[in-house]
C-alpha cells in the first residue's frame, strides 16, 4: 500500500486490512464505467491488490463487460464454463464435489506463459455460513524475507505447471497442460514493485536447483506465503464480487461448508508475460 492515503472522487475506498483488500462503494457495476471510475478502480487495486463490491446484480454479459474495461477476456485452458460465454469459469461446488478450484495458496493459471493479470469472481449462491475467501499480499511476503534471501531468489526461475491442479486435484482432462518457467521474483508492470511470485496451485520446482534443495526451499515459501499477516479474509454475500490482481496476490477459496453448496462466476483479464 501507498504510505499517503489517495483522494479518489467517483468512488469510496475502506480497506478491510492495512495490508491487502479494501471495499469499494459508489458504483453500480450494471452500467459502463466513466473514465475517472474506472481509472480509480484501477488505482484501488493497485493500492489494495484485491477490491470488494456488494449488491452487484449483473448478469454474464455485464460482468463479461466490466472486465473487458481492464483488458481482453481470457480463456481458461481447462476449466468448465458457463454455457454459451466461454470466457465466464463457473466456480460450484455441492454434494457431489470430490474437490473445488482454488482451494490451496494460488495465484490463476501461473503456468501460462502469459498468466492473467485479474480475475474478478461474482458470487451467486453460498452455504449459510463458510465459503469465505483469502487474500495475500505477495509484496508483503516479499519484503518479509532477509535481505541475502531476497537477493538469492531474486537470481531464481521456477517452473509452474497445470498438470498437478488442473488435471490431478480438479480432474480436468486436457491433451496437454500449460506449464512455464517464470521468475521467483518478479516485477510489477504497473507499480514497479517486486512480489513473490512462486504458489503451491501450480509451481513445481526451481529451475537450476537439485530437486532436495528445491523441495526445501519451495517448502519454506508456500509456508512464508501463509503467514496470517500478510492475509485478509473475505466473507461472501449474494451478489458481491472481487476483483484481484493474480501478479502480487494469492488467493485461498475455503471449504469448510460441504456438502452445502456455492455458485459463483468469474470472469479473467489476460496479462503479460512477469518480469
Ligand atoms: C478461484 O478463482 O480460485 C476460486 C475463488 C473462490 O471460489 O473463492
Amino acid at each position: 500500500m501507498s504510505e499517503q492515503a489517495t483522494s479518489y472522487e467517483t468512488i469510496k475506498v475502506d480497506p478491510i486490512s492495512p495490508v491487502i483488500g479494501a471495499e469499494i462503494s459508489g458504483v453500480d457495476l450494471t452500467q459502463p464505467l466513466g473514465n475517472q471510475t474506472q481509472s480509480e478502480i484501477q488505482t484501488a487495486l493497485s493500492e489494495h491488490l484485491v477490491i470488494f463490491f456488494r449488491d452487484q446484480d449483473i448478469d454474464l454479459e455485464q460482468h463479461k463487460a466490466f472486465g473487458r474495461q481492464f483488458g481482453k477476456l481470457h480463456i481458461h485452458p481447462t476449466a468448465p464454463s458457463a454455457e454459451g460465454h466461454p470466457e465466464v469459469l463457473v466456480i460450484k461446488a455441492d454434494e457431489a464435489s470430490k474437490a473445488i478450484a482454488g482451494n490451496r495458496w494460488h495465484s490463476d493459471v501461473s503456468c501460462n506463459e502469459e498468466p492473467p493479470m485479474g480475475s474478478i469472481l461474482h458470487m451467486r449462491s453460498l452455504p449459510p455460513a463458510g465459503g469465505d475467501t483469502m487474500f495475500a499480499n505477495m509484496y508483503a511476503a516479499f519484503e518479509a524475507l532477509s535481505e541475502p534471501m531476497q537477493t538469492f531468489l531474486s537470481g531464481l526461475s521456477a517452473w509452474h505447471e497445470g498438470a498437478q491442479t488442473l488435471g490431478g486435484t480438479l480432474g480436468q482432462a486436457a491433451k496437454e497442460y500449460p506449464k512455464a518457467l517464470h521468475p521467483v521474483v518478479r516485477t510489477h508492470p504497473v507499480t514497479g514493485r517486486k512480489c513473490l511470485f512462486v504458489n503451491s496451485g501450480f509451481t513445481t520446482r526451481i529451475d537450476g536447483l537439485a530437486s532436495n534443495e528445491s523441495r526445501a526451499l519451495l517448502d519454506m515459501l508456500f509456508d512464508h506465503v501463509r503467514t496470517p499477516e500478510f492475509h485478509c479474509r473475505f466473507r461472501w454475500r449474494e451478489k458481491s464480487m472481487a476483483f484481484w490482481d493474480n501478479r502480487c496476490a494469492q488467493h485461498y477459496a475455503l471449504w469448510d461448508y460441504y456438502p452445502q453448496k456455492r455458485l459463483g462466476y468469474r470472469v479473467t483479464v489476460c496479462g503479460d508475460r512477469p518480469e
